[in-house]
């Protein structure tokens, strides 16, 4: 049972679909397979951008997408950091040839928006960056109203939501997010290996008024939609590499079921699963880390209590077929992740992590 930060277990009718008959990335099957895949991704998105779809990679691979084509050498970006992957947004935009500036929080806080707000008054930026669900410390960070202060000062709006995706609303359109980037392996429960992106108009816009040449050639935009159909160009698809059709097929799989239960159903069962999860730490004299406010429902950083040690309660969890995660950088030691993604958002599989942690806690004391 995966319930680390992901790969979350794949529902197994994803894991069913990765055996069905292999066609070739330019069948005419495979072509309605995209068309299906990238308008479940939309609803799944919240938008209607026409450029969504999984690229090819994982979740990294979707969001330094993102910064290779939104900045070019020169532009200004301001990067929120709330934790690891905030870092590495950061270090994206850098690598992009940006002047990055961050916005900075203590592990388990969130940003206030003023602060980015003060930041892009002093100097415009081309791009504000924000990490949703912050997988290193758990915490989420809203929003709308970092979007609409991006919006007033002329900056695009670029979201990490690998985490959140499928588990709480990210709302695209209704929030403002001209770019955002996901993963297929945590609340999606497909396999690890694409990167659902979207972009808005203003980002494409940004896009085809580049002045130089975007660097990389694999994840251009431009040259990767020519093979999943320009907007309202006919569907003459040109290759460009040759698609992982398998994980498409499971990636595809995973939407309907996602749609078969319903957006809503989904979320609340997500924040459900959180209830009990913490509702059987308290039982267990167990604690989280992140702040009731802004805590997320699928990564839970749970405190470990003093006297218990780490690695042989996540060793004892693993004999028992249990994963779960260590904590990251400074919380190392201090503290657990636990995933309650796609099917593991579910009371009956919490409830066996729970009995096996009480068990393994209860010998570690004696
Ligand atoms: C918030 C966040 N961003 C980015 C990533 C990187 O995604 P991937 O491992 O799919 O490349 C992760 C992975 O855990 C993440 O949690």
């Amino acid at each position: 049972m995966l319930f680390g930060p992901g790969p979350s277990n794949p529902h197994p009718d994803v894991v069913d679909v990765l055996g069905a008959p292999m066609v070739g990335h330019l069948d005419p099957y495979f072509m309605s397979v995209m068309d299906g895949t990238m308008s479940d991704l939309r609803r799944l998105f919240g938008t209607t951008n026409h450029h969504t779809i999984p690229m090819s990679g994982t979740g990294s691979a979707g969001l330094e997408g993102i910064m290779l084509n939104l900045l070019e050498p020169g532009d200004d970006a301001v990067v929120a950091v709330i934790g690891y992957f905030g870092q590495r947004l950061a270090e994206m935009a850098k690598r992009a040839g940006a002047t990055v500036r961050t916005v900075e929080a203590p592990l388990g806080q969130i940003i206030d928006p003023a602060r980015i707000e003060q930041e892009l008054k002093k100097k415009q930026a081309k791009l504000v960056a924000v990490v949703h669900a912050e997988t290193s410390t758990g915490a989420c960070q809203p929003l709308e109203d970092i979007a609409r202060i991006a919006r007033d000062h002329d900056a695009l709006f670029a979201v990490d939501c690998v985490t959140s995706l499928a588990g709480i609303p990210v709302d695209v359109d209704a929030v403002g997010i001209d770019a955002a980037g996901s993963c297929s392996q945590k609340c999606m429960g497909a396999p690890p290996g694409l990167g659902p992106v979207t972009f808005g108009p203003r980002a494409i816009a940004a896009i085809e008024k580049r002045r130089t040449l975007c660097p990389t050639w694999y994840l251009d935009i431009s040259l990767v939609f020519q093979y999943w159909g320009k907007e309202g160009a006919p569907r003459d698809r040109a290759f460009h590499h040759t698609a992982p059709v398998a994980s498409l097929y499971a990636f595809r799989r995973a939407l309907e079921l996602i749609h078969e239960e319903g957006l809503p159903n989904r979320y609340a069962r997500h924040r459900d699963a959180h209830e009990h999860f913490v509702a059987g730490l308290g039982a267990l004299g167990l604690s989280l880390f992140t702040p009731a406010e802004h805590r997320l429902p699928m990564l839970n950083v749970v405190n470990i209590p003093e006297g218990v040690d780490d690695v042989r309660v996540r060793f004892a969890l693993l004999e028992r077929g249990i994963e779960i995660a260590a904590g990251f950088g400074p919380l190392k030691g201090k503290a657990w992740r636990v995933g309650l993604m796609g099917v593991n958002a579910d009371p009956a599989r919490i409830d066996v992590l729970l009995d096996a942690l009480e068990e393994i806690l209860v010998a570690q004391r004696r």
